[in-house]
């Protein structure tokens, strides 16, 4: 049975560094991945073609496929719209929530060859293996009600944080079992000493846990969380959290690596199909250079290989492959550091496609 693959460049670096992932997806066809791919338009992008970020149909091929690897999107061309139901922004949205995506995995990961690249001191994130699980569909980013209004002669902006129990329930049980795969450590990250959303985030979160038994469930508030990221990230295995707090914690978590370049991600819906893609931005100010790092959409295809087409072997082909790419010491310039080679955007393509072939 083929199995549709939907790419989605999306805006700024997006392009490139889709285009670099994407050749990795033909040698995987070419080591007999039995796939079909097409692209469509997302994002700012999709906005100047259609006057819309997410087309109709873009969204009827996104249903239609197995996964979907999608760039980045945004840019400062887009920035000033004033409907914000037309930014860039709202074209990922809306795929997620379409589609129902509600459990995203962020891991993040310190290659060995990387730690010096780190803000943090090497011995603090050498060996550092953190699965962030965020919640994706929920919480404040779709809250209503939601706007900017006049209430009693001066503009009020507002926004909703909810979480329904059957929300917290399906995304806890996604952490869950993840934290069984792993280290069967899973700490939840809440606000429970201010918000009642996040009390019974928590109250959920000590439901499920008795449910397994093998998992050591943890509670941390979110501003301690950031600080414990930053002082002692390797006590961490599996954390668990809301839309909001997650993608904030998951960006910190990202720079532990030394580059938040070398972060893939995925979100899953509940029958498996999934949407991948860097956990970084568009990056306009480099885009269209030639510069940009393309490791984290490669290592996005490996997470698409492994979570919707249970292609595992490929995957670990194309993991394995970066890590010799690291080894040779090649970099792009995110990640350069003394006594390594810099490369462009496509020859890092290059480097990777040669490994994976050598494998
Ligand atoms: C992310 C991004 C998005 C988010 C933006 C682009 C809407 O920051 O995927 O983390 O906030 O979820
Ligand atoms: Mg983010």
């Amino acid at each position: 049975m083929t199995r549709k693959i939907l790419v989605l460049p999306g805006d700024g670096i997006g392009p490139e560094i889709t285009a670099q992932a994407s050749r990795i997806l033909a040698a995987c066809q070419a080591h007999g991945l039995d796939v079909e791919v097409e692209e469509g338009l997302v994002g700012g992008s999709a906005y100047d073609e259609h006057g819309e970020p997410l087309p109709a149909v873009t969204l009827d091929k996104a249903k239609a496929a197995d996964a979907i690897l999608l760039g980045a999107v945004g840019g400062p061309k887009w920035d000033k719209l004033e409907d914000l139901t037309k930014r860039p922004e709202k074209g990922l949205l809306g795929l997620r929530k379409n589609l129902g995506l509600f459990g995203n995995l962020r891991p993040a990961i310190t290659y060995p060859q990387l730690a010096s690249a780190s803000s943090l001191k090497s011995e603090l994130v050498a060996g550092l293996d953190i699965m962030i699980v965020r919640e994706l569909t929920g919480g404040i980013y779709f809250g209503q009600p939601r706007g900017i209004e006049v209430r009693n002669g001066e503009r009020v902006g507002f926004n909703t944080y909810i979480y329904s129990e059957s929300e917290i329930e399906r995304i806890g049980r996604v952490a869950f079992e993840m934290a069984q795969k792993r280290g069967k450590r899973l700490c939840s990250v809440d606000k429970a000493n201010v918000l009642e959303v996040t009390i019974l985030w928590r109250e959920v979160m000590e439901r499920l846990a008795p449910e397994y038994p093998d998992v050591e469930l943890s509670h941390m508030y979110v501003d301690n969380a950031a600080m414990q990221l930053v002082r002692a990230p390797k006590q961490f295995d599996v954390m668990v959290t809301g839309n909001m707090f997650g993608d904030i914690l998951s960006d910190a978590a990202a720079m532990l690596t030394g580059s938040i370049g070398m972060l893939p991600s995925a979100s899953l819906n509940e029958s498996g199909q999934g949407m991948y893609e860097p956990c970084h931005g568009s990056a306009p100010d480099i885009a269209g250079q030639n510069v940009a790092n393309p490791l984290a959409t490669i290592l996005s295809v490996a997470m698409l290989l492994r979570y919707s087409l249970g292609e595992a072997a490929l995957a670990e082909r194309i993991e394995a492959a970066v890590g010799k790419v690291l080894d040779d010491g090649l970099r792009t310039a995110d990640i350069a550091s003394e006594g390594t080679r810099t490369v462009s955007t496509s020859e890092m393509g290059d480097a990777v496609l040669r490994a994976f072939d050598a494998i």
